[in-house]
């Protein structure tokens, strides 16, 4: 069973290098977050999830712990971090730390002793073949580079050694089984350091890559599930009010194996990016997304594999919609503002925990830069917030060429100051969104899901309990081809109404009655 507190949360995803820099370093940090609690709680965001904030040699912008007890200095202490706890918790809000669980940096003291020549107590905590000639067929491996005479695999970039948490069918003399006492030490190291930061008042982990921890032969993950699944029962028994978010995006796997929401993302082959960036990975071909007003609005794109995973899942746990996230390119980079309201509109009213991107909500721009601590094109959406039209637009006061990244150089680049005092703004939209998903009880996570008219090119209709949805992205007048009589409208962006006969939805429009 999912945390109770998730039934009307909505999560605000913060990258901390780019939210707000308070001591003039160029980079933000952990004072930064917590003087934006207000801002954020005012949104309509009551959890947060921070991006990885450990020590780190920064080659994956943090995805490459070194440390994982110890804040990177460049965001504060940990002490620091224990405040932003207490602080989100005197608000009411719950925050959630980023846990990669399957691969370490180089860097960490783990690979430091694993690498030795000398057998040790880390010897196995990686997974090392047994000749500095072997390497793992299938999978990505180093040799050369350490005194032992072996390779290891690697679980992402060159600078993240994978863990060893067993195979399910070892058939070489080096590959351990999933309950070896060499797995088992991994995945109880794993655990510490969960209990490490739910002792000091963190509510749960996002959790990175979260179907890697056993190899190949997993295909059907049962190694990997019954890992977590023996995780779960730690957290049921002793923090049983701690939320699991996976970055697995198989939600049947995801919520059986004891997650509490999965992200829907963007992967290629999902049916989430036929909604807002459609266009594969490159920025530049055509977009056809159900919410751009020109696209064929195929809303048909997307709903059965959305139905398929949420009736398969619905009573055991969430699925988690994104507005972006710091792997994907920001959708304002196709979708204009009005595009975006109504994608935004969809993402809120939809059930299961939905999570907002730094910056979407008022709409920032996708920069196109040079790569960042290995981040290539995922670099230009992690740029610095955009609080206000002062130096830096209120990210930093340090000199321009001391930001962590360029902040957006437009005359008009959007700023929260700016969109404050527009109640059209997309700032705005998205508060009144929040306020009707926190007022309707239909509207949040656990509520009821039914789609009522999902047609190609005609409006789509759904039903959340007593509150009925409908949107038309296009550029044309429609009917809303489903009876509604009775209902008057709760929220509208863009025009409905009803003529006595008909109910009439506008071009681009969204309208939530009940
Ligand atoms: C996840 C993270 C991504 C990171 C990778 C390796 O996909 O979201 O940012 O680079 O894992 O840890
Ligand atoms: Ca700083």
């Amino acid at each position: 069973m999912a945390a109770k507190w998730l039934k009307n949360a909505v999560f605000y995803e913060i990258y901390p290098q780019s939210f707000l820099d308070t001591n003039g370093d160029g980079i933000g940090d952990m004072e930064g977050i917590i003087r934006k609690l207000d801002y954020i709680k005012d949104l309509g965001c009551n959890a947060l999830w921070i991006n990885p904030c450990f020590d780190s040699p920064f080659k994956d912008a943090g995805y490459d712990v070194r440390d994982y007890k110890k804040v990177a200095e460049r965001y504060g202490t940990n002490d620091d971090l224990i405040r932003l706890f207490d602080e989100a918790h005197k608000r009411k809000m719950h925050v959630l730390l980023d846990l990669v669980p399957g691969h370490t940096s180089e860097e960490h003291e783990w690979f430091q002793m694993s690498q030795k020549a000398e057998p040790n107590e880390y010897s196995d905590r990686y997974i090392w073949t047994s000749f500095c000639f072997e390497g793992c067929p299938g999978l990505p491996y180093i040799g050369g580079e350490s005194e032992r005479s072996a390779t290891y695999i690697l679980n992402f970039f060159k600078c993240q050694p994978a863990l060893n948490y067993g195979f399910l069918n070892p058939d070489k003399p080096w590959q351990t089984g999933i309950n070896d006492p060499a797995a088992i030490a991994t995945r109880e190291a794993m655990k510490d350091v969960m209990r490490f930061w739910l002792d000091r008042g963190c509510d749960g982990f996002r959790v990175d890559m979260a179907a890697s921890l056993v190899k190949f032969d997993d295909e059907k993950k049962s190694g990997t599930s019954a890992i977590w699944k023996n995780i779960r029962e730690m957290l049921d028994k002793d923090y049983p009010e701690a939320a699991m978010v996976s970055e697995w995006s198989d939600p049947k796997l995801a919520l059986r194996a004891g997650y509490d929401m999965d992200f829907y993302l963007s992967h290629p082959g999902n049916a989430y990016p036929t909604l807002m960036q459609d266009y594969g990975r490159d920025p530049n071909a055509p977009d056809n997304s159900y919410f751009k007003k020109d696209s064929d609005h195929d809303i048909t794109r997307f709903l059965p594999e959305y139905l398929d995973w949420y009736e398969d899942t619905k009573d055991i746990g969430y699925i988690s919609m994104i507005t972006c996230n710091h792997d994907t390119i920001r959708a304002s980079l196709h979708l204009d503002a009005s595009e975006l309201k109504l994608a935004y509109a969809f993402i809120f009213t939809m059930p299961g925990v939905p999570f907002l991107y730094y910056g979407d909500e008022i709409g920032m721009r996708y920069q196109f830069l040079p790569t960042k601590e290995g981040g290539y094109f995922r670099t230009g959406s992690r740029t610095p917030m955009q609080w206000d039209n002062s130096k830096n637009l209120g990210f930093s006061t340090a000199d321009a060429d001391r930001l962590y990244l360029p902040v957006d150089p437009a005359d008009d680049a959007p700023t929260v100051a700016g969109q404050e005092s527009d109640p059209e703004s997309l700032l705005n939209t998205v508060r009144l969104i929040l306020k009707l998903r926190h007022k309707e009880k239909d509207l949040q996570s656990d509520g009821p899901f039914e789609a009522l008219h999902a047609v190609k090119g005609e409006p789509f209709v759904y039903r959340r309990g007593e509150i009925i949805i409908a949107i038309n992205p296009g550029t044309e007048p429609a009917v809303v081809p489903v009876d509604i009589a009775g209902k008057t409208p709760l929220f509208t962006i863009g025009t409905a109404d009803f003529d006595g006969k008909a109910f009439h939805i506008g071009p681009q429009s969204f309208v939530a009655l009940k």
